[in-house]
């Protein structure tokens, strides 16, 4: 039995499956540039987050309706309830499907389908978080911030995404603002190929509570510090960071270190259907290759309830 956990770092997107992906082209008539679900995985071998990014957009093109987006989440759902997983905080990427000509509302109400049925359907709580993608304007930012208001009933918080270097987050200073006074909560991508720096100004110019990734923290040991003693939750992605070459081997992944240093770490799947496995697949791969004890994978699946945005009662209920 997979241990209960909570993923707190799932962009939706990123779930989709070459299968469900041939599935949709066909429904929409979309021609994808890959004879097959064969050769479509043959293109997942990435050099860096930016050869990724490609895919994932280009793949996109295959989400057009409300019910593609059901369909999506729904996909998710039903896999990640078999890997352990009792609460999700999803991140969308709302400007790549506007970029396309869809709307707000398709893409939230089409999630929202399967998310608000997925306690009784899946037994998982949700909730949704809008990125911003950090290589578009912060005008955009503010612009995809404004489209969303007739849904924020539906939205938790937000987040930060896409291609990190050269797109610091004081450049999203003024949304996280406008956002924060709109009682959202604030995460943000940082320290994945960026510097630490990045992560010191997320926590002072955005406010953000969770960093996504952040591993970079570990070239700077104040930061470090600050870290363990203000507990800011990492969400880190190990099989991720080994498919986006961002370490080397699994076995070169500092989750042990960082836990050794008494950081509040989380372990999460990132793009699942991109980077070969789920949230317990995750968990397994580190088991294997940093062996890490059933006490610490224990002490991870707990931090992954305590960093989540769910309130006291829920978080005793989803444990
Ligand atoms: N990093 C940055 N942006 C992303 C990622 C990621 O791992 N996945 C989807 N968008
Ligand atoms: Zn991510």
């Amino acid at each position: 039995m997979p241990l209960p956990k909570a993923e707190l770092h799932l962009h939706v997107e990123g779930t989709l499956e070459p299968e469900l992906a041939f599935d949709l082209a066909a429904r929409n008539g979309v021609k994808l540039p890959y004879a097959d679900t064969d050769e479509l995985r043959e293109a997942y071998r990435f050099e860096d987050l930016q050869s990724f990014l490609n895919l994932y957009y280009e793949l996109m093109a295959v989400l057009r309706t409300e019910r593609d987006f059901e369909d999506l989440a729904d996909a998710y759902l039903t896999r990640a309830a078999a890997q352990g997983v009792r609460h999700a905080e999803i991140f969308f990427d709302p400007q790549a499907h506007l970029a396309r000509g869809l709307d707000m509302g398709t893409v939230v109400e089409g999630l929202w389908r399967a998310l608000g049925r997925s306690e009784e359907s899946h037994g998982i709580s949700t909730r949704l978080i809008l990125c911003f993608l950090r290589d578009e304007s912060a005008d955009s930012a503010l612009e995809t911030l404004e489209a969303a208001r007739p849904y924020l009933d539906r939205i938790t918080g937000i987040g930060l995404d896409s291609a990190e270097v050269g797109h610091p987050p004081a450049k999203f200073r003024q949304v996280y603002e406008t956002a924060a006074a709109l009682g959202l909560r604030r995460v943000a991508h940082a320290g994945e190929e960026g510097p630490p720096e990045y992560i010191t100004e997320a926590l002072d110019l955005l406010g953000i509570e969770r960093v996504d990734h952040g591993l970079r923290c570990m070239e700077d040991p104040e930061l470090v510090e600050r870290l363990v003693r203000e507990r800011v939750p990492l969400t880190l992605c190990p099989l991720s960071n080994v498919r986006l070459r961002t370490v080397d081997t699994l076995a070169d992944h500092p989750l042990p270190a960082m836990l050794d240093a008494g950081l509040l770490c989380t372990v999460n799947s990132d793009d699942p259907a991109y980077f070969g496995g789920y949230a317990d697949d995750n968990f397994r791969a580190v088991r294997e290759s940093l062996g890490l004890t059933e006490d610490r994978l224990r002490e991870l699946a707990r931090n992954s309830f305590l960093a989540s945005f769910l309130e006291d009662d829920e978080e005793r209920r989803a444990r």
